[in-house]
């Protein structure tokens, strides 16, 4: 797609004042906070809101971008890859990938309120339940497994029932599943084509490959092929900034500190026999250096980048690492920026006929600003949605030869290997659109991947970006993986359905043979942003991984880590939802925390007795309740 075209229309929206947004260090009241945030992103503004519930306890929040507010494309759902490489993005490149030509691949990251939940594509769903369980199985906790977790689903969504339904096994969500009073909106895609139609018919079609997912949210149903789950209500992004930063704005306890950027964090003495990092340096115009302390903690959720360099630049990380730049170990932490897990993605463009696809209106400047225009008027059409409205969840049959070398990664049998998405148009990434003609992208992913990489320092300076290394498709089952998930895809575009409309595919991937597909994959492969792993949780007493279970950073006092960084593999799913139950799971684990004696904990345990008795009451063990007074 032409983004140039988009952003020459950045028109102001119009604006909702929120309150306590500081620009500058100097306009705050004050430097000491109970709680200091950094970032205000997916999970941040979680921890944000569920804090400063409580009047009597401070909270700043310390954002290294701008405002989201009047940012068209942080708007606008169609126009969000429009952020990428403006004042909005980090612009993270990773280092030259050996595993596909040496390509170095952009890795974008939102750098504005909201972070990554303001920059990315709306997709939305939580991850399979194999994946809590395999967090609660990890950590030895099992408040991460999904019988417990699945209570935040009903916190975090409010989700929007379509308007049409047509008809009733089609409608695209299990109603007692669905979230109904929570803080983020999702919806369903309300913009219908008539590739909708075809996408979904082959779950009919074909329906031992692709079989219809009645609710693609995740959980104990994430396999097969549905509508997608977008973060959009009345076609306008819902970001944890427009949801939970802005319906707590107004609260005297919450602050908010953006266009600055923590430099560092500072040590504050020790306590336990653990140094404590209580207290963090502020990137400022003022020559004097500026600070600021927190009471009780400081909580870091500057994402899976910025976490371990802002670790790494404090001192806390692997000591030879550390050492080579002359940092002092403050604490030696070896897996700090270790165990990088992301989900790569391949895109295969097929030339279709007589199927009205969106080439054209990309193509079309007049075509463009009509549906922005229609937009403008009543945030509907095209570019009230995302891009693709369907999603599919799969798994490879248990028999397949990829096994043979290597054990199957996935969390569980509920947990998908790989995932599929649909475009009715050309999807630019890497390649231009050409100049004529109609395709449709149809794209893989692979959601249980093997290969891991890092997340390291090139220098001392704060502002240079960190070397990213994913390391994609080094691991030998990543590569099968991802050709036999195009085998299955063939299977979907030669469906009778399709290929009435299917001239041909594009490049070498519609071969038969291994190296033309190979090839195809290695120039084509990017990412869906979906990287962790790089501040893992991890068995309290093991010595691998950075957080413990209750995401204190291991071997420091007075610091915690709430985002994505702290899944220790990626999630079988975009990873926003599962980011968003972390962070409320860890809102809770905080205000426990901090009320010994109260009647929230009184009725906590009134809570876990009576959970505990219903476990009972299943046949399970209450021997992992914990009670804590
Ligand atoms: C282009 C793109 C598309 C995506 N599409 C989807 C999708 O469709 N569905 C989905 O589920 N997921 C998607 N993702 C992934 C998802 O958005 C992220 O996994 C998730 O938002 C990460 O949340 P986080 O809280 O860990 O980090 P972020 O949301 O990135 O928050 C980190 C925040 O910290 C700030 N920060 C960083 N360092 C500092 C510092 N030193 N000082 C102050 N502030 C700092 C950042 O500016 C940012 O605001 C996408 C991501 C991208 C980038
Ligand atoms: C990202 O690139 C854009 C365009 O070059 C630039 O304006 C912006 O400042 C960059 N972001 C950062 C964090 O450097
Ligand atoms: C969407 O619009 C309706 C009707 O105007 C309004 O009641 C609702 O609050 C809006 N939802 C969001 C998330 O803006
Ligand atoms: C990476 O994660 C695995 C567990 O999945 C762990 O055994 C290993 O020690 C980790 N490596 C590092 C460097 O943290
Ligand atoms: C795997 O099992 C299925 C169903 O039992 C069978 O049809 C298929 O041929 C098997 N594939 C391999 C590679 O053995």
């Amino acid at each position: 797609m032409r983004w140039a075209l988009i952003s020459s229309s950045l028109i102001l929206l119009s604006s909702t004042t929120r309150a306590a947004v500081f620009r500058k260090f100097e306009e705050l009241p004050t430097v000491s906070f109970d709680y200091i945030i950094v970032g205000a992103g997916n999970a941040g503004n979680v921890l944000a809101n569920r804090l400063s519930e409580n009047p009597a306890v401070s909270v700043l929040v310390v954002e290294a971008g701008p405002s989201d507010e009047d940012v068209l494309p942080a708007i606008a759902p169609f126009l969000a890859l429009g952020l990428a490489n403006t004042i909005y993005d980090w612009n993270y490149t990773t280092v030259p990938q050996n595993g596909v030509d040496n390509r170095a691949i952009p890795y974008n990251r939102g750098r504005l309120l909201g972070g990554s939940s303001t920059a990315n594509i709306h997709m939305h769903q939580y991850g399979s339940a194999d994946d809590y369980d395999k967090l609660a199985a990890i950590t030895g906790d099992s408040e991460w497994a999904w019988k417990r977790m699945k209570k935040y689903v009903h916190k975090h969504e409010r989700f929007i029932k379509p308007a049409e339904v047509a008809d009733g096994t089609a409608k695209g969500y299990i109603e007692e599943d669905r979230g109904t009073d929570g803080m983020v909106p999702i919806s369903l895609s309300t913009y219908r084509k008539p590739f909708d139609d075809l996408v979904l018919s082959v779950t009919r079609e074909l329906p031992e490959d692709f079989p219809f997912n009645p609710d693609t949210s995740g959980g104990d149903n994430t396999l097969g092929l549905g509508w997608v789950r977008q973060s959009i209500a009345n076609g306008t992004r819902q970001s944890s900034s427009t949801t939970y930063l802005r319906s707590a704005a107004s609260r005297p306890n919450l602050f908010v500190l953006i266009e600055t950027q923590v430099l560092k964090l500072l040590p504050t003495g020790n306590s336990g026999g653990k140094p404590a990092f209580r207290g963090v340096l502020l990137s400022s115009t003022n020559p004097s250096p500026n600070y600021v302390l927190a009471k009780r903690e400081v909580i870091l959720s500057a994402g899976s980048i910025g976490t371990p360099q802002l670790l790494l630049l404090s001192g806390i990380g692997p000591k030879e690492d550390l050492e080579q730049l002359n940092i002092p170990t403050l604490v030696n932490s070896p897996s700090v920026g270790h165990n990088f897990s992301d989900h790569i993605f391949v895109p295969y463009w097929y030339e279709v006929k007589g199927l009205d696809t969106l080439d054209d209106t990309f193509r079309q400047p007049d075509l463009m600003q009509a549906a922005i225009g229609e937009w403008m008027a009543s945030r509907t059409g095209l570019i009230a949605n995302g891009y693709s409205s369907q999603i599919g969840f799969f798994r490879f049959p248990s028999n397949t030869s990829i096994f043979d070398s290597t054990p199957d990664p996935s969390s569980g049998p509920k947990a998908a290997h790989w995932e599929m998405m649909f475009c009715n148009f050309w999807l630019a990434r890497p390649l231009p659109v050409p100049d004529s003609g109609t395709y449709i992208t149809l794209m893989t992913s692979l959601t249980s991947p093997v290969s891991r990489g890092f997340v390291k320092l090139a220098s001392i300076n704060p502002l240079d970006e960190p070397i990213i290394d994913p390391r994609y498709l080094t691991a030998d089952y990543d590569k099968k993986a991802m050709r036999e998930a195009l085998r299955v895809l063939k299977r979907f575009a030669s469906s009778k359905t399709f290929s009435e409309y299917i001239v041909g595919a594009v490049g070498s991937s519609g071969s038969e043979e291994d190296e033309p597909v190979d090839e195809h994959i290695r120039k084509n492969l990017g990412t869906t942003f979906h990287g962790v792993g790089t501040g893992a949780i991890s068995p309290d007493n093991a010595a691998w991984g950075v957080v413990d279970s209750r995401l204190r950073v291991k071997g420091a006092d007075g610091l915690r880590i709430v985002d994505a960084s702290i899944w220790p593999f990626v999630p079988s799913a975009h990873t926003q939802g599962p980011t968003y139950l972390i962070a409320e799971r860890a809102a809770d684990i905080i205000i426990d925390e901090y009320q010994p004696i109260s009647l929230h904990s009184i009725l906590r345990f009134a809570r876990n007795v009576w959970n505990s008795a219903s476990f009972n009451f299943w046949g399970s063990s209450t021997s992992d309740i914990h009670v804590e007074l």
